[in-house]
């Protein structure tokens, strides 16, 4: 089987929501899950990201950690607010500061950056404008952008605009079960269209600020399964598919939307609603590489009997009613599948025909898997985190990507989710992801799990574990 390549990189990822904590620290402003997690009944137990893991007082000590386990890159996000209060105008300077110093501590251990720009704490005062449904939030999007490149751009290579817009957008503005909690699928499309623009804008900047890297777009890559052969499971599967995958990757990697899905959306609601210029700023400015963050794949039936109509969305878990669309296909079990904890099914072989859809219908993009990872109720076993399950999880999946590479994909990076337990929005820490334990009842202490040492290994084998 071929190896990984020589400059594979070996990472792991966190987003600043997740981990920070300081929500209202020199000089920052508060973003949309700041306000939303302090609302009555929320998230799980009330939890919220004031405090998070405190790596914004911490992150020389979890740098070095890194460094131990011999992180090659490490995938952080920046926030918003953090540098720009009121989304824009005014730039918090010990923001950027904060940013610089982890920048120049990871790279002075060899540790390659990865940024991603938005995971999903838009600045509260852009939300009270109308967030992702009004243009100038794009806008505001470019200007947060230019300031990042111009501040960090010489340093980092590996640029990311948005993580997994399927999930903000979708719980933000259809379930609601994410900020800004609208309900209405007719939104949620133009916001998303919004999102794309927000991202062509800022690969612009990108491109006319020169800035010597690559710039990409992360996406949840979901691959769909019919329950069983009938031609209506098959179609109801390759539905799911055309929603959940080609609405969310066209945009970015072909530069129009899916054609078919598109007409139906504007004959039913009128949405995606073009500016003039629209067009044009998604065909010129496409993605350098595409980020996919896999955990997991959906069985999917049909749903007979309902139709196309405004009235079917639902914030049901499992709906299948993302954009709306409920009625036309559901997510059920699947018999023989094997879950975790949290229902998500594990299905390694999933990572390896995930990829090679990818690059069948976008050609040879550059690929980064963002995110993968075991949500888990970790043991402990004698004062130790024996995370074993995690160590199976990572390593079959390491397997099936060693596959897709054998196969011809360019996969040139791997960032586990996540460097250390933290904050999982509505999960609050009792989800844990982590190589790293954090100990919430000692003062937030660090603790390396077993799955650290094994990463270690795995790293420094080349991904040669067993
Ligand atoms: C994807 C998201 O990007 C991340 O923030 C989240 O914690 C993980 N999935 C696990 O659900």
């Amino acid at each position: 089987m071929a190896a990984f390549p020589k400059d594979f990189l070996w990472g792991a990822a966190t987003a600043a929501y997740q981990v920070e904590g300081a929500h209202d620290e020199d000089g920052k402003g508060l973003s949309i899950w700041d306000v939303f997690s302090h609302l009555p009944g929320t998230t799980y137990q009330g939890t919220n990201g004031d405090v998070a893991v405190d790596h914004y007082h911490r992150m020389q000590e979890d740098v070095a950690l890194m460094a131990e386990m011999g992180l090659q890159s490490y995938r952080f996000s920046i926030s918003w607010p953090r540098l720009l209060p009121n989304g824009r105008g005014e730039v918090n300077e010990a923001g950027v500061k904060f940013y610089s110093d982890l920048i120049d501590a990871l790279l002075a251990h060899n540790i390659v950056p990865m940024i991603t720009l938005y995971h999903w704490d838009l600045p509260q005062a852009l939300q009270d404008e109308g967030g992702w449904e009004v243009r100038s939030t794009a806008e505001a999007f470019e200007e947060y952008a230019r300031l990042c490149y111009a501040r960090f751009g010489s340093r980092v290579k590996l640029w990311a605009t948005f993580n997994e817009t399927i999930v903000f957008i979708g719980h933000g503005y259809i379930t609601g079960s994410h900020p800004p909690s609208v309900k209405d699928p007719a939104r949620a499309i133009q916001a998303c269209h919004q999102v794309f623009i927000a991202h062509a804008m800022a690969v612009k900047a990108f491109r006319e600020m020169n800035i010597d890297g690559q710039i990409g777009f992360v996406n949840v890559l979901q691959p769909h399964t019919p329950l069983t052969d009938s031609p209506e499971d098959t179609a109801a599967s390759e539905l799911a598919d055309a929603i959940h995958t080609h609405w969310l990757y066209d945009p970015v990697l072909k530069g129009t939307y899916p054609a078919e899905l598109v007409t139906q959306t504007q004959a039913l609601w009128g949405v995606p609603r073009f500016a003039p210029g629209d067009d044009e700023l998604l065909r010129k400015y496409r993605c350098d590489f595409i980020g996919l963050n896999y955990y997991r794949r959906e069985t999917v039936t049909a749903n007979p009997g309902e139709t196309l109509t405004q009235s079917n969305h639902s914030g049901e878990k499992n709906s299948g009613g993302e954009f709306g669309f409920k009625g036309l296909f559901k997510f059920v079990r699947n018999p023989n599948g094997v879950y975790t904890d949290w229902d998500w099914e594990i299905w390694p072989q999933g990572l390896t025909d995930g990829i090679m859809t990818i690059k069948e219908r976008y050609g040879d993009i550059p690929i980064y898997i963002t995110e993968n990872g075991l949500g888990a109720k970790d043991p402990i076993v004698d004062g130790e985190i024996v995370d074993q399950p995690r160590i199976d999880y990572l390593r079959m999946h390491i397997d099936a990507l060693e596959k897709a590479i054998a196969l011809g994909a360019d996969v040139r990076g791997y960032y586990p989710w996540s460097f250390i337990d933290l904050l999982s929005w509505l999960n609050g820490y009792k989800k844990q992801y982590g190589f790293v334990y954090v100990d919430h009842q000692q003062n937030l202490a660090r603790k390396r799990k077993k799955s650290f040492y094994w990463y270690k290994e795995a790293i420094n084998s080349h991904g040669n574990v067993r």
